[in-house]
């Protein structure tokens, strides 16, 4: 399959040939290889190679300074929504960068914060009983205010039987962010298990897994086996949980693994049963990438505490929020001396540069209608896993809206994995980029995360690509 890079007209206002110089580029990747420490990278192996130096973005696309363009298959790590560069939302930041740059959000307010708190209330699962927002700058900070905010909740409830509730429960699998919090939170052992003595005790349920499950049984019975270990797990609790925090119906970062609606409602369910407060993390499903605004819609929950960020600007600046019901507010109300203040705030809370990028974004949803737009993709998408589901070397194919997990592995009869030493998910992105994608695999599961607004042609590219590269990778490796 040969390239099909959008042609010369196409990428008209976004072409950079010429303008980096020889000597540019080598300083460029000789400075990048000498002093950038990049997240999630084994260095040793990253400064052998040639770094990739992205320079422009421009609709679904990326330039790379020697003028190479791929498409953004994972969406700058899921945070692109409506392409890059969208007019939309660099207006928006544009006039916002005329009228004030940055204030504190600590004493005064401004403009653009005030604005969107508002619009997320509006569009919040519950229609309005997430009624306040508090802001923050990534996913894994948005995780540790809901955190704080549950704990803090508890310890100074005027209730007896909700006062001093410690216990927090969250799934195995879970990936909350990087923070000492969200890590406490985290089920991944890989990324996580590391800092063991530094983290609190998190009661951890087993999350669903219908394909690694698959090999012993029916997937309902399955989830209701887990749902069964959730409920023991409250009792265990013995009238102290606090909360339970879910990624709502896919577990992003453990390989896009889903759980149905049913499962999500349930836990929910018990969750309440059981005293606790609800905290639904989506930082990864929020903002259109589950196929709905937010995943929680599917299910028809509405969590105490639900966690934003990545596309909360569509891609744009770093924003994030904690929205919190009145009730969870209200827990902090009281007399300046009675301390039941919520302590907690950053140096660029509520900038409001990255509010209007998250104003503009939420606009390009509503003028474009970019949910109603996705759903003939999502058919396509569906259409085209069901090709490479097929392949000799897939395991399983599993989808919440856009965002789609590949999983490979050596043997699809009995499952067998491939092992983690021939980085097969790495070496299909690397193939993947010959045909012009740019996709970023978790271990042998590669992640398709196409930004919201990719068009029909270009996701006849990133299937085609990901199939080819998939049955180039795994022949040779066979
Ligand atoms: C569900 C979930 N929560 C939290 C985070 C952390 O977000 P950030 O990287 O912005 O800190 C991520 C990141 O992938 C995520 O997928």
């Amino acid at each position: 399959m040969s390239p099909s890079f959008p042609s010369a007209d196409e990428l008209q206002p976004f072409t950079s040939a010429g303008r980096w110089s020889e000597g540019e580029i080598e300083d460029l990747e000789s400075w990048d290889r000498g002093h950038l420490w990049k997240p999630f990278t084994q260095m040793a192996a990253y400064v052998e190679g040639r770094p990739l130096v992205i320079s422009e973005g421009r609709g679904n696309w990326l330039r790379d300074i020697h003028g190479r363009a791929f498409l953004d298959g994972v969406s700058s790590l899921w945070v692109n929504i409506h392409g890059h560069c969208h007019p939309t939302i660099s207006r928006s930041v544009r006039e916002q960068l005329d009228a004030l740059d940055h204030a504190t959000l600590l004493g005064p307010t401004n403009v653009a914060a005030t604005r969107l708190g508002k619009r997320l209330v509006d569009i919040a699962p519950g229609a309005g009983r997430l009624s306040r927002v508090f802001y923050s700058d990534s996913g894994s900070t948005a995780v540790e205010i809901a955190l704080k905010m549950a704990y803090q909740f508890h310890a100074q409830s005027r209730d007896a039987d909700l006062r001093g509730r410690d216990v927090f429960v969250a799934l195995s699998n879970a990936y909350h962010g990087d923070t000492l919090g969200s890590v406490s939170l985290g089920g991944i052992d890989l990324f996580h298990s590391v800092y063991g003595p530094l983290l609190f005790e998190v009661r951890r349920a087993p999350a669903p897994d219908p394909y690694h499950r698959a090999f012993g049984g029916d997937v309902a019975e399955h989830e209701q086996q887990c749902l069964e270990a959730l409920e023991e797990l409250f009792i265990d609790c013995e009238g102290r949980l606090a909360a339970l925090v879910v990624e709502p119906l896919v577990q992003g970062a453990a390989g896009m693994i889903r759980h149905s609606a049913h499962y999500l409602r349930r836990a929910a369910e018990l969750c309440r049963r059981f005293g606790g407060l609800l905290i639904v993390d989506e930082v990864a499903t929020g903002f259109g990438r589950s196929g709905r605004m937010f995943a929680c819609d599917e299910a028809g929950v509405v969590p105490d505490l639900m966690c934003l960020a990545k596309g909360i600007t569509g891609g744009v600046l770093p924003l994030a929020a904690t929205l919190a019901s009145e009730q969870v507010y209200e827990g902090f109300l009281g007399r300046y001396d009675e301390f039941r203040t919520f302590f907690h705030g950053h140096s660029y809370t509520g900038n409001p540069l990255a509010c209007a990028a998250a104003l503009g974004s939420l606009d390009v949803f509503e003028q474009e209608g970019v949910l109603e737009a996705l759903q003939p993709r999502l058919q396509q998408l569906r259409e085209a896993l069901e090709g490479i589901g097929q392949l000799p070397h897939v395991g399983d194919v599993r989808r919440l809206g856009v965002m789609t997990g590949i999983e490979l592995v050596r043997d699809r009869r009995t499952g067998e994995a491939w092992s983690p030493s021939l980085q097969v998910g790495a070496r299909v992105a690397e193939a993947a980029m010959e045909h012009g994608v740019l996709i970023r695999p978790l271990g042998n599961v590669v992640v398709l995360m196409p930004p919201l607004s990719i068009s029909q042609g270009e996701l006849s590219l990133l299937c085609g690509a990901v199939h080819a590269a998939i049955e180039q990778v795994c022949s040779q490796l066979d």
